[in-house]
């Protein structure tokens, strides 16, 4: 019997017909085999990728030596319950994390599956640790989908009759220089927003019922805007007057896309607690959350926990995924990409007007789409009509913003430069021609 040949078009028919309608379609790409930065499709055609599971595969898809730890792992066993029957894969990277990502002389570590999972945790932690219930976030910022998580989630639109919220969740303007600069220097900027912050503390919440500082040092879904280094000190020594948590959520950033293991490492700023996914287990569900072990140690037993917290295939493929990162050292890679993909985003800004803004930190890299030169003026249909075209020509590329109107980069960092060339030229041949209309 031959097999009927598979259509992208009618397995996307067939997903429309059983798959809930809020499960959201960022891109019609199909897959049928991944590798590095390339994806074949369902009808064969071969794919440049440059949204990598949302920045999932920054080792790449299916890195051989991660493929190899999971099939090994997958054989011995495959799920005990971390809280039933210990396993060492669990241990050994915590011991991993504490070592690449030390908050403090002495490090712990809570395994989880998923990005929203280590945010709830990271907030259940701050909140014992400091007997304090508020929680402080921004606007822009993206934290989840979980209840908590979906609260501390700015953007209304992932949130359209989800409520009621949690409560004691209060938000101020993410410090975004370049919407809300309004002409003054960045110092000065800085200035006011901090002062913003400790107003807050008079009109929104007495800092003495604050738990923690939620923030993303790179807005991941809020459009790779990048928080200034004298903001994050400020942040830094409020915290560290009044003794509330600070907490970065690590987990579009972390792992190599900023040419770090983590952003905060760029700032030479270091959290009370952190949290990641995504890119540690290289498209395997497994997050942390990392603090100093005082803080992590406040959490009683039992408050913290799930049946699949930190499985052990997704253990191994972490574990791999951090010897590879450590051997083909992908964070000075990533850095090195950064400024190859920086070079080529200001070179097209020179020849688009409608480009407002080219900004990052690393690899992630991105370009905001504005009317009128005015930053607070987005072109979401100009920013989707590009994706369109790029997708056309075989390049896949993902949105982000409030607005819809910045295109980032989230390829594999493992790309070839003849590769990640050969997507530039797409993606800049279509701004051209778009902008020029
Ligand atoms: C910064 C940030 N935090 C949290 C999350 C939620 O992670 P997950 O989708 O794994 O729950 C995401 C996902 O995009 C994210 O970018």
């Amino acid at each position: 019997m031959t097999e009927a040949v598979l259509k992208s078009s009618d397995l996307f028919e067939r997903r429309k017909a059983v798959v809930a309608n809020g499960v959201g379609v960022f891109n019609t790409a199909t897959v049928s085999t991944a590798n590095g930065a390339t994806i074949i499709d369902v009808d064969g055609k071969e794919l440049i990728d440059f949204a990598g599971g949302i920045g999932v595969v920054n080792a790449g898809h299916c890195p051989e030596t991660v493929v190899e730890a999971i099939q090994e792992q997958a054989a011995k066993y495959i799920h005990t319950s971390f809280n039933v029957v210990t396993y060492e894969p669990y241990v050994k990277l915590c011991e991993e994390l504490t070592e690449i990502l030390p908050h403090a002389d002495k490090t712990k570590v809570m395994l989880v599956s998923t990005g929203a999972e280590a945010v709830e945790n990271a907030i259940k932690i701050a909140r014992q640790a400091t007997k304090r219930k508020g929680i402080l976030c921004f606007t822009g910022a993206f934290h989840g989908r979980t209840m908590m998580s979906m609260t501390l989630t700015s953007k209304v639109d992932y949130k359209k009759n989800c409520g009621p919220f949690a409560p004691e969740v209060y938000r101020l303007p993410f410090p975004n220089y370049y919407r809300y600069g309004e002409g003054r220097s960045l110092d000065k900027f800085v200035d006011l927003e901090l002062k913003r912050l400790r107003e807050a503390f008079k009109n929104m919440i007495s800092p003495s019922n604050l738990a923690a500082i939620i923030i993303e040092l790179v807005q991941g879904e809020g459009g790779f805007t990048v928080a200034p280094q004298k903001y994050v000190e400020g942040l830094r020594s409020i915290c560290d007057e009044y003794g509330i948590m600070l907490i970065f959520d690590e987990i579009q950033s972390g792992f190599s896309r900023t040419g770090k293991w983590a952003a905060w490492q760029n700032y030479n700023i270091t959290p009370d607690i952190s949290t990641y996914a995504k890119s540690m287990g290289s498209g395997m569900p497994i997050a942390a959350v990392v603090g100093k072990a005082e803080i992590m140690d406040a959490a009683a037993p039992g408050t913290i926990g799930g049946t699949y917290i930190g499985n052990p295939v997704s253990c191994a493929a972490a574990l791999a995924t951090i010897q590879l990162i450590k051997d083909q050292n992908l964070n000075e890679r990533g850095a090195y990409l950064g400024r190859i993909i920086r070079q080529r985003f200001e070179s097209i800004q020179k020849q688009c007007p409608q480009i407002g803004e080219v900004r990052g930190l690393g690899a992630m890299m991105a370009i905001e789409f504005v009317k009128n030169n005015d930053p607070r003026q987005p072109n979401p249909e100009l920013c989707a009509h590009i994706i369109k075209q790029c997708y056309n020509r075989g390049l896949i590329l993902l949105s982000a913003g409030t607005f819809k109107n910045v295109i980032r980069i989230l390829s594999p960092l493992v790309i070839s430069e003849e590769l990640l060339e050969k997507g530039l030229t797409i993606l800049e041949e279509e701004i051209i021609n778009s902008c020029s209309k």
